[in-house]
């Protein structure tokens, strides 16, 4: 049976073919509920490229110059939807308990390291809301155990002799793009309340920038889930509202690829309507305040 469309029919095996291509290559999983929507984008990605069947497109796509067609398909498969402070218990629980907790941790055995990679940021608002409430956790943290060598004002973001680096990746180079310009609308900055506008944003042309300190410490790159060559080393890793565009069996493989992207006893963050029930016993749940996290669990020979 062939699907209308403006300039051509999709046919069942040219959907199924279609289907199989972007999930071998991100990941994302169309199934019933969502196929309406892949068509569409279906569609308006053939029409853009004057073919005229999709079953060209497909033989586009898979051809020696097809990388850059595929990104943009991808591109537009993608579903960016994120705001600032997003899921504020579970904000709650990071800053004010594993954070915490994680500071001094590494405090004790003097190691002044923090890495968090925001996996599938979208345009920059989780990636930022996780360098502000880490600068605030160390600022309070100075405040307590003041160095001996430190000087008078202007105090750096980041006090001495802490090492901060947030990864922000994405499969989608326009969110990437947009989290690097770091600047949002009043619409976008609802959840900012107003004591965090005034320390880490500028008002420049009706918009909202971010501070140059903080965006220091928050790194935008690609990365496409679906690959093995990821960022290693992390404390934390927050992969919220992703992993509900991918079947169980690659959110399987991700799980696994966090466990070994983890440090020791690192944290792992999903989205509310997502969990790692039934996919893998490598993490144990931490739960507080309706918020919810989960922690790596240690190897034992
Ligand atoms: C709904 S947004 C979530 C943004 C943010 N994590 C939040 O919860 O507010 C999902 C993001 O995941 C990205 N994404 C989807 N598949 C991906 C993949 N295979 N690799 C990397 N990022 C991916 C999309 O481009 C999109 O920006």
């Amino acid at each position: 049976m062939g699907i209308a469309g403006a300039t051509a029919q999709l046919t069942e095996p040219e959907l199924k073919l279609l289907q199989a291509l972007v999930y071998q290559e991100c990941g994302m999983h169309f199934d019933e509920r969502r196929s309406h929507f892949l068509q569409d984008r279906l569609q308006r990605r053939l029409k853009e490229c004057q073919l005229d069947s999709f079953y060209s497109y497909y033989r586009l796509l898979v051809s020696d110059g097809g990388k850059t067609e595929m990104s943009l398909l991808v591109e537009n498969l993608t579903v960016n939807e994120t705001s600032f402070f997003r899921n504020k218990s579970q904000m709650e629980l990071f800053h004010k308990h594993l954070l915490e907790d994680l500071v001094r941790r590494k405090q004790a055995r003097r190691d002044f390291s923090l890495r968090i990679w925001s996996a599938g940021c979208s345009t920059g608002q989780e990636p930022y809301t996780l360098a502000m409430l880490v600068a605030d956790t160390l600022a309070y943290h100075r405040l307590r155990t003041p160095h001996a060598t430190e000087t008078a004002a202007p105090k750096p973001l980041i006090p001495s002799p802490w090492k901060v680096e947030i990864m922000a990746s994405d499969i989608s180079y326009s969110v990437l793009r947009a989290g690097q310009e770091g600047t949002y609308t009043d619409s976008q900055m609802e959840s900012v309340d107003y004591n965090y506008r005034l320390r880490y944003f500028d008002k420049v042309a009706g918009r909202y920038a971010v501070k140059k300190a903080l965006k220091e410490i928050v790194h935008f790159d690609f990365h496409n889930l679906k690959t093995e060559y990821l960022p290693q080393r992390n404390d934390v890793i927050f992969c919220r509202n992703v992993m509900m565009y991918f079947d169980e069996a690659e959110q399987r493989r991700l799980v696994e690829k966090f466990a070994r992207c983890l440090n020791p006893e690192g944290y792992l963050f999903v989205g509310h309507a997502e969990s790692l029930l039934g996919l893998t016993d490598k993490f144990v749940m931490v739960h507080r305040n309706s918020g919810t996290a989960y922690q790596k669990i240690e190897e034992t020979e």
